[in-house]
């Protein structure tokens, strides 16, 4: 794997060729923001994206993660302990004001307008999101001219929703505020083609999506625990995603398995580890140093993990 930690340079941003790569060095990590790098990206050099981006976009500033840090105030709250197990701190997305809403549209907005030029015609974009916020994600990404395609179900038990009034639990016990959240959508974009599909994948190599077998088309509802045990071990990061699930997307991403995978956002490497463990090349973005260096680390390690994939329905 090349690790290359400075901030992108127009001539590093191309993720050209890498013709000779061993599947070690099938990766290339930047520490950068993510503008900043994909305003320097060479036009039509991407053929896919698969990113959690932080939708609070408070809860990764220097601030939110110094409280968190500090395990006091701020917008990431401890959840209840329960099986015995003491859960990793939540970000709060319900104490969202209207001001933080109009910079979450304008943030998406941005990264839409940034990536499409950057991404070959027919480049998928996959972005994990929440059933609070998916609206104001997937609106701009459609005004920046991608074409919703699909959302992808990942079927995972999380610790949202589900709670009684607060303060007033005595009260109205038989009262949920929010359901309890069983799944996250996974917003699916397509730039559009450069005219019929077959066209397009012989010219770009992109524009559908890879089947799990010739019997079997990839499927958009997908059953998915949260990474656990030895993922975790390796990768600490809070918005750490399983590696069972993140190299399903990864294989449907290229459907020739040709081309290169972007994660603007990439924590501690989940993606580009399921494209190294795909055999697919990569390229990651990380602006938190402590999250860069994670990354170099826990990517050849969580790439080399036997996982068991749980599977479409
Ligand atoms: C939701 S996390 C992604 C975690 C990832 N799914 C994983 O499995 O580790 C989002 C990441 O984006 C980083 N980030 C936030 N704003 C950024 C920006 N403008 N440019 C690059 N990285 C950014 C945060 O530091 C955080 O690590």
């Amino acid at each position: 794997m090349r690790l290359v930690r400075q901030r992108a340079e127009p001539a590093q941003t191309k993720p050209r060729s890498f013709p000779n790569a061993s599947p070690a060095e099938k990766c290339e990590v930047f520490q950068a923001d993510a503008f900043d790098w994909l305003e320097q990206a060479a036009e039509n050099s991407i053929e896919a994206v698969i990113t959690d981006p932080p939708y609070g976009l408070i809860e990764y500033s220097p601030e939110e993660l110094r409280k968190k840090a500090h395990g006091v105030g701020g917008v990431w709250r401890i959840p209840p302990s329960y099986d015995g197990c003491q859960r990793s701190p939540l970000p709060r997305f319900t104490v969202l004001r209207k001001s933080d809403l109009d910079r979450l549209r304008e943030f998406f907005d941005r990264l839409a307008s940034l990536l499409l030029p950057a991404l070959v015609p027919g480049a998928h974009v996959f972005i994990a999101t929440n059933p609070l916020v998916s609206g104001l994600v997937y609106e701009p990404f459609i005004a920046a001219g991608f074409e919703k395609r699909a959302e992808i179900v990942r079927v995972v038990h999380t610790l949202r929703g589900g709670d009684r009034p607060k303060n007033a639990h005595e009260e109205f016990p038989d009262v949920t505020v929010m359901p309890k959240s069983c799944w996250e959508p996974w917003g699916l974009f397509r730039k559009p083609c450069e005219g019929r599909v077959q066209d397009n994948l012989r010219k770009w190599r992109t524009g559908g999506l890879r089947r799990l077998s010739a019997d079997k088309p990839f499927k958009d509802l997908i059953y998915s625990s949260p990474a656990r045990g030895e993922e975790r071990k390796i990768a600490p990061h809070p918005s750490l995603k399983p590696q069972s699930f993140m190299r399903q997307l990864a294989r449907a991403s290229l459907p020739l398995g040709e081309g290169v995978i972007l994660d603007p956002f990439m924590g501690s490497g989940s993606t580009l580890a399921a494209a190294t463990a795909c055999g697919l090349r990569s390229i990651g973005i990380e602006r938190a140093p402590e999250f860069f260096e994670l990354a170099k680390r826990a990517i050849p390690k969580l790439a080399a993990l036997q996982v068991a994939a749980q599977g479409s329905s």
